[in-house]
């Protein structure tokens, strides 16, 4: 667990027979401070002890969520401490002002899409914006970073007999197929892995998580707080694939405990447990006391789902929710193994169950 003692350091300097104590306080920067996983991170540096932080933001409206989020904890004080800089990860001359005397980075900034649509954007920000990180952190001899990847990111299993071998689950070590079909979002991590791992080789500190579905409060518009709410609203259907989960809390202890660690080089599998759609589904609408997902959605039709869906957003000029790669995604029995983290920091990962149990009452507040 990160201390006062990590983010300071005392430096005594003698001069003409005086003793000076400086102190050096650790300035930390996290991108992406107005999203689920960089809100959650401020947080827990703050409520841990770091004394300078600092967080980009893109458009002022949004810096509320992060403020609801330290409210909802009733953290309201530690959210003025927190120094917010204007920078969209793609202007070069705005993360100039960002990185000024930044010690360690954490780069949660990214684009989550599964619109097709949204490709170039998605390369733009998640490679080419990453690649600015990296760049900027080599260049400010920035001495640690921690770049948050994604599931999506990881290596394919090769099918045997046409299955998938879900005995064998997908760890760090599964090599990524280019063969294999990828949704842009995948693409587009994997590709920001490259430059996290290109920064490695120019001499940069780093080290990479690769989180599940990542479960929290307070952002209920967007990644994983759709989920809640479009079982709130009543679902109907549910797949037969499986997902990993696991907690926001979970997340950014392990971000933090490897930032302290002497951890270099190395990429994390953040999973607490796989589970099929159908569990999960069927056990949030049970905490929320609404409708259960009863029909099960086959091949057939979510691919029809797909298509319709690709008509409507075409009709009515609205994003797309679905494409193909998504519904395999959606049908996929794929498992992910975590033991990695759990050996080298000793970790217990939440329950997921427990987890949901705790957020829920958020949700209906
Ligand atoms: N949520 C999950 O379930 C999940 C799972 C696995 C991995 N991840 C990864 O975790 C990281 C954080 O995700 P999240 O759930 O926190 O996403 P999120 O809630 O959508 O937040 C994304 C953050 O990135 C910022 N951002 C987007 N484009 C930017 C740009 N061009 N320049 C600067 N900032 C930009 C957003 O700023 P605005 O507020 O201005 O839009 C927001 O602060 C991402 O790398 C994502 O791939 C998430």
């Amino acid at each position: 667990m990160a201390t006062k003692e990590n983010w300071i350091t005392f430096f005594l300097e003698k001069n003409q027979n005086q003793v000076k104590l400086i102190i050096f306080v650790t300035m930390i920067l996290v991108t992406g401070g107005t999203g689920l996983v960089g809100a959650h991170l401020l947080l827990h540096l703050l409520e841990n002890g770091a004394e300078k932080v600092r967080s980009t933001y893109r458009d002022a409206k949004n810096l509320t969520k992060t403020k609801r989020l330290f409210e909802l904890y009733k953290k309201e004080v530690l959210f003025d401490k927190i120094e917010w800089i204007l920078a969209d990860i793609l202007d070069v001359p705005a993360l100039e002002l960002a990185f000024q005397d930044v010690d360690y980075v954490y780069h949660c900034a990214a684009l989550i899409s599964f619109d097709p649509d949204d490709e170039e954007k998605l390369r733009k920000v998640n490679i080419e914006g990453t690649a600015n990180i990296v760049n900027f952190c080599i260049d400010k001899k920035v001495k640690k970073l921690c770049h948050v990847s994604s599931i999506a990111a990881l290596g394919d299993l090769i099918p045997v007999e046409g299955k998938l071998p879900i005995h064998n689950p997908i760890n760090e070590q599964t090599e990524w197929n280019p063969e294999v079909a990828h949704s842009d979002y995948a693409i587009s991590k994997y590709g920001a892995e490259m430059e996290v791992w290109r920064g490695f080789q120019e001499g940069l500190s780093v080290v990479i998580v690769n989180p599940g579905i990542i479960l929290g409060p307070g952002f209920w518009n967007q990644g994983s707080g759709i989920l809640f709410r479009t079982v709130k609203k009543g679902l109907s259907f549910y797949t037969n694939g499986s997902a990993g989960y696991v907690a926001i809390t979970d997340v950014v202890t392990i971000m933090s405990r490897l930032m302290n660690s002497e951890c270099i080089g190395e990429k994390y599998i953040l999973v607490a447990e796989n589970h099929n759609y159908k569990d999960i589904l069927h056990y949030i609408a049970g905490k929320m006391g609404v409708k259960k997902p009863t029909l099960l959605a086959g091949a057939g039709l979510l691919n029809l789902g797909y298509r319709l869906d690709w008509i409507l957003s075409t009709i009515f000029q609205t994003k797309r929710k679905l494409s193909k790669t998504s519904v395999d995604s959606l049908m996929s029995p794929t498992v992910f193994s975590s033991n990695k983290i759990i050996e080298e920091l000793n970790y217990s990962f939440e329950d997921i169950k427990n987890y949901i149990d705790r957020i829920i009452p958020f949700y209906k507040d």
